[in-house]
């Protein structure tokens, strides 16, 4: 079907326009909230064309910058195109683009990394400001007007309802068969008027397919037809393996002594290539019936999907690899039963995960030997990516799971350290620390014993003697004996890194 062929509305034919001309609608200084989450279902015309524009206005020695909100991250040919042209001047909430990451970590642009689940409800309470333009990709606009999201929900009901002008991308490139997969749910409120979100198991349908748009707001119609652009995963390698094997044997564990039932509950699988590995790991285990409620859906959630052993998942978003995505659109029909994509504030939010009892699995920088967990700063100061969804999952799983290689820069880091150099999960909200050394269980222990199974459990060789040498003298000289801690070595390694490449002593 082409372009104009999705935009079944007379109405919305009338506003069809050049990525140019919608873009230029963009003020000087705009707050524009745009679609897209974890790479998929961004626009990705207009914000090129606004970047050549921001572009053009440097040259002529009269810039401007704009202010972005998204649901996560995006793709190169928005976060990437406008970070580039130096046009973004204020970003939320999560960024994964590396033009973007390096202009944040030299300072040149303001971040404000949050909780996914928080965003719509901090806007519409009104803590973010005003929003002045939204841009909003679809698989299609009906003939009533209402719109078909694409290949990610996100903030996208919210930026709808809440910017002045609306911007929407029709992209033939996503697949028709997107019709339905959604759930759109228009029933949150602010308090005091809040009430229970009606959602009791994760195949449950609680709103509409379709985002309600406000025909009289909507200035232009772009077509497009344009790829989302996600990284390809790295093959699972000997340490992803035996990180998935780690889980595996716990979950058999788990069951065993009756404290998860045999098809597990419903799994969220964080982003990156350790997290797609285990998921690659479900799909050889015993595991059956299993589902999801979750934030996004990689490609090793759609294996599982394919192979019969994943009977549903609830998301928010694709991130696939480009291979994934054109075999999902190529096959979306056979999915559409079997996955639901709902907005980031339901796919996220903190009763109904705490309710389903989610089992989280997150990747994350490095632990310290009481299980704290630092998912976003390396050594302290650098953004990585952001905490995105990692914080809604673990404070109200059911089992709180962190994994991560032991050793980070081929051994000259290790994983596991004195003291995290950030922290953005504390370590009340991990339960589960994971190396491909082993699986340390820290439920019920306090922090000398966490400290002593996660040293003995989850750290490299290199680096077990170290840590064990520091412990052991924090139990000596300490301020305090709850939780031993050397304060002026305590993020020593760290410091060493920055100066020397390495946290190895040099000899
Ligand atoms: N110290 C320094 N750098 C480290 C490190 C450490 N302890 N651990 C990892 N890194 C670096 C890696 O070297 C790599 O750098 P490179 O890109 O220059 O090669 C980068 O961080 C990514 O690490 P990688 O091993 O590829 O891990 P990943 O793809 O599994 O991602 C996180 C790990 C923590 C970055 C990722 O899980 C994340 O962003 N988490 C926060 C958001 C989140 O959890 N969302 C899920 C909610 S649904």
């Amino acid at each position: 079907m082409t372009t104009r062929a999705r935009i079944a509305s007379a109405a919305y034919q009338a506003k069809v326009t050049s990525a140019d001309a919608a873009a230029a609608m963009i003020g000087r200084g705009s707050t524009v909230g745009m679609s897209g989450f974890t790479g998929s279902g961004y626009p990705k015309a207009v914000p090129q064309a606004l970047a050549a524009q921001i572009e053009a206005a440097h040259t002529a020695g009269d810039p401007f910058r704009i202010r972005v909100w998204t649901g996560a991250s995006t793709g190169p040919e928005l976060d990437g195109a406008l970070a580039k042209a130096d046009g973004i001047e204020f970003r939320l909430p999560y960024n994964s683009d590396p033009i973007a990451r390096e202009k944040i970590n030299r300072g040149e642009m303001d971040y404000f990394d949050m909780h996914l689940s928080q965003v719509a409800p901090m806007a519409w309470e009104g803590f973010l400001g005003p929003l002045d333009v939204a841009v909003i990709e679809v698989a299609g606009i009906r003939e009533d007007g209402s719109l078909i999201p694409s290949s990610s929900v996100g903030n996208n009901k919210t930026w709808i309802d809440r910017a002045e002008k609306v911007i929407l991308e029709v992209n033939a490139w996503q697949s028709e068969a997107l019709e339905g997969m959604h759930d759109i749910y228009y029933g949150t409120a602010l308090p005091p008027n809040r009430v229970p979100i009606p959602l009791t198991r994760p195949e449950d349908r609680i709103g509409e397919p379709y985002f309600r748009c406000d025909p009289d707001k909507v200035v232009a119609v772009v077509e497009t037809e344009a790829p989302d652009r996600n990284a390809p995963f790295s093959p699972p390698d000997a340490t992803a393996r035996a990180i998935a094997g780690h889980l595996m044997e716990f979950f058999r564990h788990e069951v065993a002594r009756g404290r998860l039932p045999a098809n597990l509950l419903p799994l969220q699988s964080g982003v990156g290539n350790i997290a797609n590995a285990v998921l690659t790991g479900l799909a050889d285990g015993p595991f059956d019936q299993l589902t999801a409620y979750t934030e996004v859906l990689q490609d090793g959630m759609l294996d599982l999907i394919s192979s019969g052993k994943l009977k549903m998942a609830s998301a928010t978003a694709f991130s696939l690899s480009p291979d994934a995505a054109e075999q999902l659109n190529a096959e979306m029909a056979a999915f559409r039963d079997k996955i639901l994509l709902r907005p980031q504030e339901i796919s996220n939010h903190p009763e109904v995960i705490r309710r389903l009892g989610c089992i989280a699995m997150n990747g994350m920088i490095e632990a310290d030997i009481f299980g704290s967990v630092n998912s976003t700063h390396v050594m302290g100061s650098r953004i990585q990516n952001g905490i995105g969804g990692s914080g809604d999952f673990a404070r109200n799983a059911y089992v709180s799971i962190f994994m991560s290689p032991s050793t980070a820069k081929n051994g000259a880091i290790s994983a596991i350290v004195p003291k995290a150099s950030h922290v953005d999960h504390i370590n009340q909200d991990v339960q589960v620390i994971v190396t491909e050394q082993g699986l340390a269980d820290l439920r019920g222990l306090s922090p000398r014993q966490r400290a002593k199974a996660i040293i003995e459990t989850c750290a490299h060789p290199d680096y077990r003697p170290m840590l064990q040498d520091y412990f052991d003298r924090a139990r000596q000289g300490s301020y305090g004996q709850q939780s031993p801690t050397l304060l002026n070595e305590a993020l020593s390694w760290h410091q060493r890194y920055v100066e020397t490449g390495s946290m190895r002593p040099h000899p």
